[in-house]
Order: C-alpha cells, then structure tokens, then sequence
C-alpha cells in the first residue's frame, strides 16, 4: 500500500495518539540502540541547516546512521547555493529528488518548513523555523515528561525565560495543552509569552491565562509576571483560585530556555534580571521533586553547581532526542508501523483569500523568500472571523470580510457572514481594499442588521 506523504511541520502534524505510539517505539530503541540497523538502509537524510545546530542535527544523524541508513550533511547552508540566490523551493526540489529521502530543514524564516514541504518530494522535518517552532524537540521534551513522570495529563510545568521567541517553547506548549497539562510561564519581563501563541491556546484547547501568585517559586519568579495557563474548564478553576491568582504550589517539571539574543534584533534585554536556576533557587519547596529540563544550548541561566542535583536532567534529555528521532525517521520513511490511525489531513487550517496585505511577520518566509512563494491565509476563528499567516501562524488585522458569491463585504462580525463557507471569503484590511477588490458595502437597516444576503 503507497503511504501519502507526510510531514512534520508542526507539532500539530501528529496526533496525540501517534505521539504515545512515537514513545513507546522510543523507549524499544532506547533499550536496544545499536539493534536497528535494518530497519532504514539503504535510505539517506539530508540535513540542511541555515542556521547553527548542535543535538537537532547530531541527533538526527546518529538516530538515521542507527537505523542503517546513510546522512548527507548541509550544516552551512549559507555557503550553499543559498548565497549565489537559489530559492528555498528550488533547494528542497533538487536535495529532495535524487539525493535523499528524507529532509531534516533548519532556517530562520518563520513558516520555512511549511514552504519547503510544498515543494518536497520528500517527507520534511522542521529541525527550527525563526521563532515558530521546533517540533521535534517538543517530542524530545514529551518523551521526557513520559519517562520521568510516566503521564503529561494534569502535570504543572512551569517555562521560564525568553517565551517570546524560544520556538521550542511554543511547540511545547501547544503540545502540554493538547496532553492536558499545566503551564506556568515564568517569562525574563518584555519577553512573555506572544499573544498569537496565547490565542490560539484559548482558541483550540480552552485555555485561560490566569495571573499566577508565583512567590513560592523563590528568586526564580521574583521579577516576572508569572501567568497561568490550564486546560480546565472555568467551573472547575472557581473551586480553587483566589483574587490573587493561581498560587504557584508544585512544580513537576522546570522548563528553562536561553535568550535568544540572536532573534530580539534591539529589543531591551536589560529590563530585568534574567530568571536563573542554581542551589538557592532550587532549594525552595515548590521545586523539591521537579525535575529541570532545558533544551540546550545554555548560557547562564542553569548554574552548573546544580548539574548534579538528581533533579537536573537537560543532558539525558538531550540524549534521548536519538531515540525519539529514530522513532520519528522510521514512521516519516514508512518503516515503522505506529499501528494507530494517521492524524487526519489539514493541520495546515483550512485556507481563506486576503485581498491587499502581505503578512505583517518581517521573519516570515512569505516576506524573507522573494521567489516560489505565494502568501496563504487560513481561518483563525469564526466568531469574529479571523485570518492567520500559513506560514508563520501570525494573525492578521481585517476590518471587512468578504463574500466573494455577493460581492458584499461586512464586519468581522457581521451574522450575516456566518453561512458563508470559507473558500468565499476574502479579508480586507480596509473598505478602499474592498472596493478596490469590486466589493460593495451591504446595506444596512437602521438596527444595524446586515439586510443583503449573501448567498454561501
Ligand atoms: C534550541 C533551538 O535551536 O531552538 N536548541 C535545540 O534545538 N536543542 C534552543 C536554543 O537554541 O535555545
């Protein structure tokens, strides 16, 4: 039987189902590293990394070398034909072809593995897109959770440090809300969490931030704004949170990320003392059995007095990313049977026209790749409509929607627009948009009720 193809673009790509069935291959190959070698030979991965890399990329390497199969390396795609001006698209057409069959793509571009997979013969594995997400080191971080704790559901674990732009921040915590766990940010000041990451929280899994009292977290929170956020219902919340907030109790995991200085291009770094782990901030009761994970690289903000505290696990975290990876090349190759149905098809959101603007994201690949990329737009929520970037998962500001069988447009929120299916609408980010578009306003009765009807 032919397997369509499938990528891991995002870490909404699998479902929570091939995720447990991810784990427990990982834990086979844990058990057995150097057992595999006939499960992918003859198969190659090319790596191609437009920017550094240490454990995605040897990971990836060692995890396709144990399951037998051979690696092709890019580790400075800068000095590819990247710098005589080759387009993404054209890049991943050729290495996807002949030479390998499988991509493992790192780039700055927010949305890069969203383009690269539109074009790829090939399964393709987002190893970092920009700021976006980081897929595969949420399975890493997942699989963790899994050994460490045994479960994900109804942990509390708490992200600290730059949650604006650490991707691996935001694939993990859609990944938390979507396995029912808590999450307390603890962010530096001026980098919170971003607000699309926040919406779409709220919008897919029903998660309220709450401001969190975090003060039992010690000099960990001492600076930051610590928020809530938790996949419970709100009926169950009012049983137990104050006017003060959550208060921050017990922590089972510490999520602790770097700055990531190389994508704050100006921003003000200085504000505030950045969150910093060591003896005294782990002494504190509400940490006494969380384990501490980081992805790695870091600088200052793990002390390497505590790299021998029992707690502290961000190296054999670091080391299972090979099993986990190996897990992940075999199911994308078609090698390894999850024996659980596929995800279905459409993670990607069902797509929608925008007349006028480019996608606001100056890091998006719509912006940053000049050729081979057409901007895309998908449904962000009905009531308001809304649109986001495909690419990047930026939202989009429109005052007027569209209906492209009546050519009327209207507000946002407008009821008239809510039979209208979704391959008829078109956002406009002004009326003069619209009209330029030929789209009329639709008259309006004095109660304000939308009196043409579009038909859907
Ligand atoms: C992370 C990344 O590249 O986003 N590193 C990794 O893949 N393990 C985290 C980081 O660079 O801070």
């Amino acid at each position: 039987m032919t397997q369509a193809l499938r990528h891991l673009v995002s870490i909404d790509d699998f479902s929570v189902e091939e995720i447990r069935a991810l784990f427990e291959k990982a834990d086979h190959f844990a058990e057995h590293p150097r057992a595999h070698a006939d499960l992918c030979p003859g198969m190659i991965s090319a790596s191609l990394f437009y920017e550094p890399s240490t454990r995605t990329r040897l990971s990836f390497e060692s995890a396709m070398l144990r399951l037998g199969g051979g690696v092709l390396t890019a580790a400075e795609m800068k000095q590819s034909s990247a710098s005589k001006g080759e387009s993404l698209a054209d890049t991943v057409r050729v290495v996807g072809g002949a030479y390998s069959d499988v991509i493992v793509l790192r780039h700055p571009s927010e949305g890069a593995a969203r383009l690269a997979a539109q074009y790829s013969p090939v399964p393709v594995i987002n190893a970092g897109d920009g700021a976006h997400e980081h897929p595969t080191q949420t399975l890493c971080d997942l699989y963790n959770l899994h050994v460490e704790r045994g479960h994900i559901e109804g942990l509390d674990v708490v992200l600290a440090g730059d949650l604006k732009y650490s991707r691996t921040v935001h694939s993990f915590a859609y990944a938390l809300a979507r396995f029912g766990a808590n999450i307390v940010c603890v962010p530096q000041a001026g980098f919170e969490m971003p607000d699309y990451v926040l919406r779409r929280l709220r919008e897919e899994f029903g998660v309220e931030p709450i401001r969190a009292d975090a003060r039992r977290l010690g000099n960990l929170a001492s600076d930051s704004d610590a928020v809530y956020l938790t996949p419970q219902k709100p009926h169950q919340l009012s049983l137990f949170t104050d006017a003060r907030g959550w208060e921050v109790e017990h922590v089972d995991a510490l999520y602790m990320t770097r700055p990531q200085t190389e994508r704050h291009a100006g921003a003000d770094t200085l504000k505030a003392e950045y969150p910093r782990l060591g003896k005294r901030s782990m002494a504190v009761e509400s940490l006494r059995d969380a384990v501490v994970m980081h992805p790695l690289p870091r600088r200052d903000e793990i002390d390497s007095e505590i790299d021998s505290d029992p707690r502290s696990i961000y190296f054999k975290q670091a080391a299972r990313g090979v099993p986990i990876r190996m897990a992940i090349l075999g199911m994308l190759l078609g090698r390894s049977d999850l024996g659980v149905e596929p995800a279905p098809p459409g993670a990607e959101g069902i797509a929608v026209r925008v007349g006028g603007n480019p996608c606001p994201n100056p890091a998006c690949i719509s912006r940053t790749e000049t050729r081979h990329v057409t901007p895309a737009f998908t449904l962000a929520g009905r009531v308001p409509l809304r649109a986001h970037c495909a690419y990047c998962s930026r939202e989009l500001t429109f005052d007027w929607v569209g209906c492209s069988t009546s050519r009327h447009y209207h507000a946002p929120s407008a009821g008239d627009l809510r039979r209208v299916r979704p391959e008829h609408l078109v956002f406009f980010p002004d009326r003069e948009a619209a009209e330029a578009a030929g789209f009329e306003p639709v008259a309006r009765s004095r109660d304000g009720v939308s009196s043409g009807s579009p038909r859907a």
